[in-house]
């Protein structure tokens, strides 16, 4: 395996609405690697961007599909998910799952392949998240976990690691310096790419 040299694009889809939140600090970590190891970043911030929700209406399904039938926000996305090599995905924990602004973001982006046949396929993904309760399993961050993880499998992407932690005040996140420091060393993974 050879390392390739060339600088990798990396998107940041931040989900929370607090914009020094505790996911998005987590993000920021993951950033500051990511940078540290040569990558460009974009932040892309979720909320208040207008998304709106999946109309199933299967537009993007068809054969000759050219993409999302919704003209909204979304759609610059689309090709911003397309030209990144890895997209990092923040969130806070809402009723024990990713928030709204994040499943928005979710399932529209079932789209995606109409766009770009196989834009899921070798795309590199990392995942933030952080919930009140003490305890990955009761806070519900594990449901969100998985649906990540079924969801980007199913469709042929590839987790590259999971970062989460215990926090409720904005940024109160920032103290756990071993969290940091797991997110550090993730956005330096992605920055780098093996070739095989
Ligand atoms: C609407 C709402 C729902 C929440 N639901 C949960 C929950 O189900 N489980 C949990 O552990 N924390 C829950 N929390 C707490 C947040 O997950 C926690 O404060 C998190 O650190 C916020 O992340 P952020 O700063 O990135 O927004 C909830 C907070 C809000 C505002």
């Amino acid at each position: 395996m050879t390392e390739k040299r060339d600088s990798k694009k990396i998107l940041v889809l931040l989900g929370s609405p607090r914009k020094k939140g505790n996911s998005t600090t987590l993000a920021e970590k993951i950033i500051a690697g990511a940078e540290a190891g040569g990558a460009t970043v974009e932040k892309i911030y979720l909320h208040g961007r207008k998304i709106s929700p999946c109309q199933a209406c299967y537009a993007c399904q068809k054969p000759d599909s050219k993409g999302c039938a919704i003209d909204d926000d979304m759609q610059p996305i689309y090709q911003k998910l397309i030209d990144a090599d890895a997209w990092v995905i923040a969130s806070p924990v809402y009723w024990f799952t990713m928030s709204a602004q994040t499943k928005l973001f979710m399932d529209r982006c079932f789209a995606l392949p109409a766009y770009r046949k196989g834009a899921f396929k070798g795309k590199r993904i990392a995942v933030a998240m952080s919930y009140g309760d003490a305890d990955p399993f009761i806070s519900g961050c594990v449901n969100a976990l998985r649906t990540f993880q079924d969801a980007f499998t199913y469709a042929g992407a590839k987790i590259v690691g999971m970062v989460y932690g215990s926090a409720e005040k904005p940024g109160e996140i920032s103290s756990n310096q071993t969290l940091m420091k797991t997110a550090e060393a993730l956005g330096q993974k992605l920055a780098k790419r093996l070739t095989h």
